[in-house]
């Protein structure tokens, strides 16, 4: 048991409250961010004159070797130790004697550690919005590639209008595009640097907090040590959006799910992305959409879990503040694997573009449009959905759809039916007249398309 503040104790720890207390198990995910921001206080002290130069190559020097031998495997992050800035400390005071006791000068594990998830939880703010980028690349090859591909639109899953693949994959471009721009936002507000807020209420050292800040790629230093120690709200903030991030791949499993069942056959999963069953040879599973789609109940539950833990927490730092990790790490790698599988899986996928089309054809997804027609011959729209609602009655009555009724049939529910009706019900003229801007039509969907690359050209 290797601890930092033996000196006013005359017992041990209990070992089991060394364990329940001890966060090394976890905290030594953000080694290289310990690593970092030590160097970047040493750095400071020395140009404050805090530290001489001598100490500070020392510290410096002490610190890249630890690290080194940490990351080819020849140092091992063990359990002696109580935190992981327990074990860089000791294992640099082994390694350099008095100087590595001077390390901790003007700081406290406190405003640290506060870094050290900061600058951890950053990186990840950065890699996650890199995988949606990703993701949005895939979404909008699929969405340039099927802008004449009819599909069904669905209203409580139920066919309401016809419209293309690449209008359906386009409204996933923009949940993706805002969880996007929740990560840029998130990155813009958390970006202040805590170090040098000590334990809570600064230090009497001349710490240059906005040169450690600079250093370490930050705008500036935060303004308050008190909050500095105790604002956890960036993680929460990431957590939520990445539950919202969830919450968009989820909706999306959930469809492919149902597209590739054998009711619909819409898509094939392919088969590096699909599993078998160890009973039933014909089986090929959409695990991959099922996994995401469950995963999703983690993520949300590091939210609630971190929520909770700050609700009662007072000013400034507390020891229920280390739970703001495990769960966060937790859900933070979940996200990245299930959006790198599931960008893998969408981008393999096959779409069964006839079947889609004939499912836009029954259904009476052009119903819409029959009312639409006998409004523009004069017919009040109200009147028009009451004769077109007896028109789609009499067709069940036939087994027939719009399309495939004779003009005499369709004459005998409305005399201001004409033959050119059969042109206005047509899947191709329901798709194609909607062209107001965020509309399935071809040509509005070609515009958005191109405003689509120019953000991934620029973001
Ligand atoms: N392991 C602690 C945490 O994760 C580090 C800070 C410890 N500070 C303290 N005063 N005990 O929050």
């Amino acid at each position: 048991m290797a601890q930092l503040w033996g000196g006013r104790f005359t017992k041990d720890t209990d070992r089991l409250v060394y364990n329940f207390n001890a966060s090394i198990s976890f905290d030594q995910k953000f080694f290289h961010q310990d690593v970092e921001g030590s160097i970047a206080h040493v750095v400071m002290l020395e140009k404050q004159g805090i530290l001489t130069a001598e100490e500070k190559d020392a510290i410096v020097k002490g610190l890249t070797s630890i690290r080194e031998d940490v990351d080819q495997g020849k140092l091992e992050i063990t359990d002696e130790y109580e935190d992981v800035h327990s074990f860089v400390e000791a294992n640099l005071i082994s390694r350099i004697g008095d100087a590595g006791k001077k390390l901790h000068t003007g700081r406290s594990r406190n405003d640290q550690v506060a870094l050290d998830m900061k600058l951890y939880t950053r990186a990840e703010v950065a890699a996650v919005d890199e995988l949606l980028k990703e993701l949005l690349t895939v979404v909008l090859d699929i969405m340039k590639a099927n802008t004449e591909t009819y599909m069904p639109g669905f209203t409580h899953l139920q066919k309401a209008q016809p419209i293309t693949l690449a209008h359906h994959m386009g409204a996933y471009f923009e949940m993706f595009r805002r969880d996007r721009s929740r990560m840029q936002d998130i990155y813009k507000r958390m970006n202040y640097c805590p170090l040098g807020s000590g334990a809570l209420a600064g230090t009497t050292y001349p710490l240059d907090r906005d040169y450690t800040a600079s250093l370490l790629g930050f705008e500036g230093p935060t303004l308050n040590s008190m909050d500095s120690v105790a604002d956890r709200d960036y993680v929460i903030e990431f957590l939520s959006a990445l539950s919202t991030v969830m919450m968009h791949l989820s909706r999306f499993c959930e469809e492919i799910i149902i597209w590739n069942s054998n009711e619909y056959q819409f898509v094939e999963i392919d088969d590096a992305y699909s599993t078998g069953s160890s009973i039933m040879p014909q089986k090929k599973n959409p695990d991959i959409a099922e996994l995401v789609r469950g995963k999703t109940g983690r993520v949300y539950g590091a939210l609630m879990s971190i929520l909770t833990t700050m609700k009662g927490i007072p000013l400034a730092y507390n020891k229920d503040m280390q739970e703001d990790k495990e769960l966060t790490f937790d859900a933070i790698d979940t996200v990245k694997g299930c959006l790198a599988l599931f960008t893998g899986m969408i981008r393999t996928m096959k779409f069964n573009e006839d079947i889609m089309a004939a499912s836009a054809m029954n259904g009476f997804t052009n119903a819409t449009d029959a009312a639409d027609y006998l409004v523009n011959r004069g017919v009040p729209f109200r009147d028009a959905h009451s004769i077109i609602g007896k028109l789609v009655l009499t067709c069940i009555e036939k087994d027939k759809a719009i399309h495939e009724m004779t003009i005499e049939e369709l004459k005998e529910i409305s005399d201001v039916f004409e033959p050119d009706v059969f042109d206005a019900v047509s899947l191709k003229t329901c798709v194609e007249k909607r062209l107001t801007i965020g509309a399935p039509g071809p040509d509005a969907m070609n515009k958005v398309i191109a405003l689509c690359e120019e953000y991934l050209k620029e973001k």
